[in-house]
Parts: C-alpha cells; structure tokens; sequence
C-alpha cells in the first residue's frame, strides 16, 4: 500500500497583495519551523495571485522556507494572443510545483466547462504542474442527484484525457460549503472522495488511485481538520479563507497533533 503524504493547501483567491504574501509566507515559515513541521509528515503548500508568484518565490528560496507554491489557475494555450492569461510554461519558470484547475469560482465566474478544465489539466501536466483538479456539487445538484454524482462525472471527463502515470491531486470541494461556514461532514466527505477515487482506478488503474491525493475543502478550520483526517480517503484540504490567518493555517497543518484529541 503506498502511503500518501497528507496535503494542507492554501488558496488565498483574490487576496493579498505581493508585499502581504512576502510577510505571510516569512511569518508562515517561523511558526511552522519553530513547531518543528516536517514536509514529509505533512506537506504545505500556498496559493497566491499571479501577481504575488515571484516574490514568493525569492522568499521561499532566499529565506530556505519549507513551503511549496501554486498558481490559482493557467492558460489552456502556450503563447499567443490570449490577452491577459498565463501559460503554463511561465508558471513552471517561477518554479511553481501546483496549479488549481477548475474552482468552482472560475466555473461560475467564468463559464469553465468540463472541457475547459481538461484542456488546462493537459496544459498543466504538460508543462510538469501538477493540477489540483477541483470538482463538487451545487447544493441545487446534492438535492436533485446526491452528492458524488456532479463531482465524479467532472472528474471522469478529466481523467478520460489524461495519460494515465500523470500526477494529479483531487479537491472535493462541495459548493454549498464553500465561505458558507457548513462544513461536509466528515462521513459526506468521506464517501464522495472514496467515489472519486474508485473513479481514478476505473479510468487510470487501482496504483494511480492508491497513489493520487484526494482533498476535502469547504469551511475547513482547525477545529474540524483533524474530524476530516481521520477519514481514510480525505488526504488533506484546500483550505480558503482561514488559509490566511497564521495562527489558524497552522494549528491546520499541525492537525496530527490534535488529530486523536478533538
Ligand atoms: P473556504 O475554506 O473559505 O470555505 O474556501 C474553500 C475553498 O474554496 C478553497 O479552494
């Protein structure tokens, strides 16, 4: 059995200027540091605006932060006239390692199809990002299908795509529970991302899914972090709005400490 690293993510969405992710992330790295966190018990990894990208980048490297970084999103094209979208190439020169694909934000606000999703997956796996793909259901989806049945044929169209030795991770991230402080519970979170993984061995074969990450996200917070965890196939989270607090993003990540206690 492979064993999967457990995953904190942080997507930051549109907040934080460059000069507030610099103090974030140097703030972020001595607390998690004086904490003595490991990357290889628990990997961390932020997701700032475009914008902020390269100065994350020199402060992770100069300072030797123990942090890992994403883009929120990227071009399904290389180059070209696409004005105002960002290639893949360029996120891999900032030494980004990850790319969120396919929020739901971006669904909504911009009319991303599936299509589009497997388009910029392709882009990303191209250029050696590995895209969290997210996927979930509208509260209007959970009352007419339940909740697995939206997330899983977003993730099947994605995955039918891919090649399958691909590296990817898998945010659940149920609509309804997104900013709104209702949380899945641990048991919904569980079964939709045991679903999504049965759909990973369907498509890709049962090693990619032993060894892909599937992440809960949805008003998670340190006090529930560790009710997730417990789950056997929830990996981690994609944490959004208290991804920006230090005391709550890391009391997150430290969640194996509390993880028998709550
Ligand atoms: P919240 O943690 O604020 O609910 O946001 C979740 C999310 O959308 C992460 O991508």
């Amino acid at each position: 059995m492979v064993k999967r690293t457990p995953l904190i993510a942080g997507n930051w969405k549109m907040n934080f200027d460059h000069l507030r992710s610099i103090a974030f992330v140097q703030k972020l790295g001595w607390t998690l540091k004086d904490a003595k966190h490991s990357s290889a018990e628990v990997e961390v990894v932020v997701f700032p605006p475009f914008t902020d990208l390269r100065s994350v980048q020199t402060t992770i490297s100069s300072d030797k932060i123990d942090l890992r970084f994403g883009a929120q999103d990227l071009s399904p094209f290389d180059s070209g006239a696409h004005t105002g979208d960002i290639s893949g190439e360029f996120l891999a020169k900032l030494e980004c390692s990850y790319v969120i694909i396919g929020h739901s934000e971006r669904r909504q606000d911009h009319h991303e199809t599936d299509e589009v999703v497997t388009a910029k997956t392709l882009a990303a796996v191209k250029h050696g990002l590995v895209p969290v793909i997210c996927v979930g259901e509208t509260s209007e989806d959970l009352e007419k299908f339940g909740a697995a049945a939206v997330p899983v044929g977003q993730l099947r169209h994605v995955l039918e795509a891919l090649p399958a030795d691909a590296e990817i991770v898998v945010a659940y991230e149920p609509v309804w529970a997104i900013g709104s402080g209702q949380a899945a519970t641990p048991q919904q979170a569980q079964d939709v991302c045991a679903a999504l993984r049965a759909t990973i061995a369907e498509v890709l074969g049962a090693d990619q899914a032993a060894a892909t990450r599937v992440l809960y996200g949805g008003s998670v917070k340190a006090q529930n972090i560790a009710t997730f965890m417990r789950e056997p196939d929830v990996d981690g989270a994609l944490v959004g709005g208290a991804s920006m607090d230090i005391d709550e993003f890391s009391a997150i990540v430290r969640f194996p400490q509390h993880v028998t206690t709550v």
